[in-house]
């Protein structure tokens, strides 16, 4: 086995590292993709600067970790529909794709194993990006409302974003959004999952998608989840990622929350998002 080149440099104490030592647009072999991986794995979310991605290469290397899948409620790309434009013009003003914590597509069956999103334009300032553990926030409760939890399921659902009078309707005027029906479907989720890789448990609930508890109300689930995702973006789990042109995040989205910053008025700020298909929560 070869000596790696790959090197990482932890940015917070709970998740997150920049790694350096790749050209992520060469065809890499097997075993650093095995090693990228496993990076993934121990620091939730990782960060590369400085590459050059055409929509091709994104492409193949989303799918050197799994398959790539399409998103419910935004178009991909005209050639590419596996690639999301998250896009933000120098004029808008309303709310920005992403600005507020979450997992990406907690509404699916299957939530995707992970993103992978490509800076292509960022502000001269602001527009970071948060992530924040949620093993860590898991460890971090008592024993008491672990074992509570424990036999708790969520309901989750994309109608606050994408249902017919969802916020997409006055937002993200220039992303490709559909409203739909089929954003009211509800589906349910263990409120700590097993990390089907690592083992590690972990809460389970965002803000964006996770509407209540099952067999409870809206209104009886709101103290409890309203404390979770409080909780589960407390700083001390948190890191924060600072763009650059060509910068790349790699998220682990059954661990991590996310939470993309809406700062930088008067800028543009366009991403590139392939999304890999993930596995049933348990
Ligand atoms: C997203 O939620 O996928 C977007 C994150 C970002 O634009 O930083």
């Amino acid at each position: 086995m070869s000596a790696s080149t790959l090197t990482a440099r932890p940015i917070a104490g709970s998740l997150g590292a920049e790694i350096s030592g790749v050209c992520l647009s060469d065809n890499l072999s097997d075993e650093l993709i095995a090693e990228i991986r496993s990076l993934l794995l121990k620091y939730e979310v990782i960060f590369f600067r400085d590459q050059v991605l055409s929509p091709e290469q994104q492409i193949a290397l989303g799918k050197r970790f799994g398959e790539l899948e399409t998103h419910d409620f935004v178009a991909g790309m005209p050639d590419y529909p596996e690639i999301i434009r998250v896009v933000r013009e120098a004029a808008e003003t309303t709310l920005n794709f992403g600005g507020a914590w979450h997992a990406d597509v907690t509404h699916q069956e299957c939530p995707a194993m992970g993103s992978i999103l490509y800076a292509v334009d960022v502000p001269p300032v602001g527009g970071d990006t948060l992530f924040s553990s949620q093993a860590a926030a898991w460890d971090a409760l008592s024993s008491g409302m672990q074992n509570m939890l424990e036999g708790m399921t969520a309901v989750h659902s994309a109608r606050g974003p994408f249902g017919p009078q969802g916020r997409s309707k006055d937002n993200w005027k220039n992303m490709q959004v559909t409203t739909s029906e089929k954003a009211w479907d509800e589906m349910e989720h263990p409120v700590v999952r097993t990390h089907p890789e690592t083992g590690r448990k972990m809460l389970f609930v965002n803000k964006t998608f996770t509407i209540r508890f099952k067999d409870m109300t809206e209104q009886e689930s709101a103290p409890l989840l309203n404390f979770l995702f409080q909780h589960a973006s407390h700083e001390r789990f948190t890191c924060r990622f600072a763009w650059t042109p060509g910068a790349i995040a790699f998220w682990d989205n059954r661990a991590v929350l996310h939470f993309a910053l809406n700062d930088y008025p008067g800028h543009r700020r366009e991403m590139r998002r392939v999304a890999i298909s993930g596995d049933r929560p348990y």
